[in-house]
């Protein structure tokens, strides 16, 4: 049997009871991601648990492999191997273009080889997103770059020294390819306004347990010794769990209804989204080994504005517009990190809710239920809100270019139907349908 066609698949939900049960968190993509590229700094095999099956990470153990890494999968376990040849430094565009994490292994590469080629990234489509902290950092700690043909080449060859950056704006990857850089670099480096997520932490503590020398994880100054000679050791280390994955059942729940137990999540992670949904009127308790949810009837509605850690995630917000499309009352959506980030507004709008937007903010007015539609996934976290989109629509939600979808979630239709949800993958007949929504 072949396998199926990607662009022809489509996502099927229809609005059915309340959802109850118990479903998994898998381990972070945008952790995840930072700790395969971490581990070209260590010589020997870096062991990752808890990676979750996504598109991204097999992007970017592509692009490890082309660089000269030797990548190899068992279950949630990813083993990652430095050493016996030298590496090329080189991140091809065919695999860089694919995702916006990328760009991660500007930093490490420049520290193990001196030099690095990388095309500019790509991944989701909400609004430009510059580099150019990540430049000004690693040209703080000795690197020179030019672009040239799409590429950025940068150049310390006679390697990096720490210095004292101050980030304008607590980018998460910026932050990241500092650290990566600056924990083998001459001397000490001082990061102020580092980005805070539980993520970048995850990045700090792997980095860590293999011999770095980071003070002040989880704050916004970082402190990064340098370890002398280079080389850091392999470890074995848990992906942290996925907390925009728990956003999404959450999201879902509090469409639909019910009860549900999110195994693995960590409420500590996500405080301002609890306190937020607290307000629209769901119960969420934090369990020793993860959280447990409970939705009213009906959502009220509540304004949300997006943050830095630990504000409200940019992440959440689709999610977070989806269900307050169908909440009692008006809400004000605020987007404060990514200009482009409406898109999926559209989609909602076609599925009948009542949403105007401006420049960065979006009026959501409440309607009772939606209206089920042919629908696009912008981007990962647009098709997610899609999904939940559909959980509160009367008749049936098809949603197109799920591999955004499969870019970031693990097993989410599985997952979802497995505590009660109506929804499935579906081959598609024909590539028309709901592309013809995009225009
Ligand atoms: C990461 C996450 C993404 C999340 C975002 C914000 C990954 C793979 N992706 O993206 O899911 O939505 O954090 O939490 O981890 N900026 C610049 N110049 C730069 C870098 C960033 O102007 O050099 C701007 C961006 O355009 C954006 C803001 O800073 O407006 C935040 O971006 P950043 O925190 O860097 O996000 P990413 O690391 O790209």
């Amino acid at each position: 049997m072949s396998p199926p066609d990607r662009a022809l698949e489509r996502i099927v939900v229809r609005r059915r009871g309340p959802l109850e049960g118990t479903v998994r968190v898998s381990g972070a993509k945008n952790s995840a991601l930072k700790l395969m590229a971490a581990s070209m700094l260590a010589e020997g095999t870096t062991v990752l648990r808890n990676v979750p099956a996504i598109v991204d990470v097999q992007i970017m153990g592509r692009l490890l492999t082309a660089v000269g890494l030797e990548v190899s999968r068992d279950e949630d376990e990813l083993r990652v191997t430095t050493g016996g040849h030298d590496l090329v430094p080189e991140a091809p565009y065919e695999l860089v273009e694919q995702i916006r994490a990328s760009i991660v292994v500007l930093g490490p590469l420049l520290a193990r080889c001196g030099r690095a080629k990388v095309s500019l990234p790509g991944g989701d489509d909400f609004g430009s997103r510059p580099i150019d902290m990540h430049l000004r950092g690693l040209e703080a700690l000795g690197a020179t770059f030019e672009l040239r043909h799409g590429d950025v080449i940068g150049e310390a060859p006679s390697g990096l020294r720490g210095a004292d950056i101050v980030l304008e704006f607590p980018s998460v990857g910026a932050t990241e390819n500092i650290v990566l850089a600056a924990c083998t670099a001459k001397g000490t480096t001082v990061l102020e306004n580092a980005a805070r997520e539980p993520e970048v932490q995850d990045l700090c503590h792997l980095l860590s347990a293999m011999g770095a020398d980071i003070e002040g994880i989880g704050t916004s100054r970082l402190v990064i010794h340098g370890v002398n000679g280079g080389d850091l050791s392999p470890v074995d280390h848990r992906v942290v769990p996925d907390r925009v994955e728990v956003a999404t059942y959450l999201a879902c729940l509090g469409v639909s209804g019910g009860e549900l137990t999110v195994l693995d999540a960590r409420a500590h992670h996500m405080e301002m989204l609890v306190s937020k949904l607290s307000d629209m009127g769901m119960t969420v308790t934090a369990l020793p080994d993860g959280i447990w949810a409970s939705a009213p009837e009906r959502l009220r509605a509540v304004d949300v504005s997006t943050l830095p850690y630990p504000g409200v995630a940019t992440d959440y917000k689709p999610l977070l517009t989806a269900m307050l499309s169908v909440a009692d009352g008006v809400s004000i959506v605020t987007e404060n990190l990514f200009s482009g980030r409406f898109k999926y507004v559209d989609e909602l709008m076609r599925m009948g809710a009542n949403i105007r937007t401006d420049a960065h903010h979006a009026v959501v007015r409440g309607v009772p239920q939606l209206s089920g539609a042919k629908v696009l996934a912008h981007d990962i976290r647009a098709g997610a809100a899609m999904v939940v989109a559909g959980l509160a629509a009367e008749g049936e939600t098809e949603i197109g270019d799920v591999r955004h979808v499969d870019r970031g979630y693990a097993h989410l239709v599985e997952k979802l139907a497995s505590v009660g949800a109506s929804i499935e993958r579906r081959q598609s007949r024909s590539g028309s349908g709901s592309e013809s929504a995009s225009s």
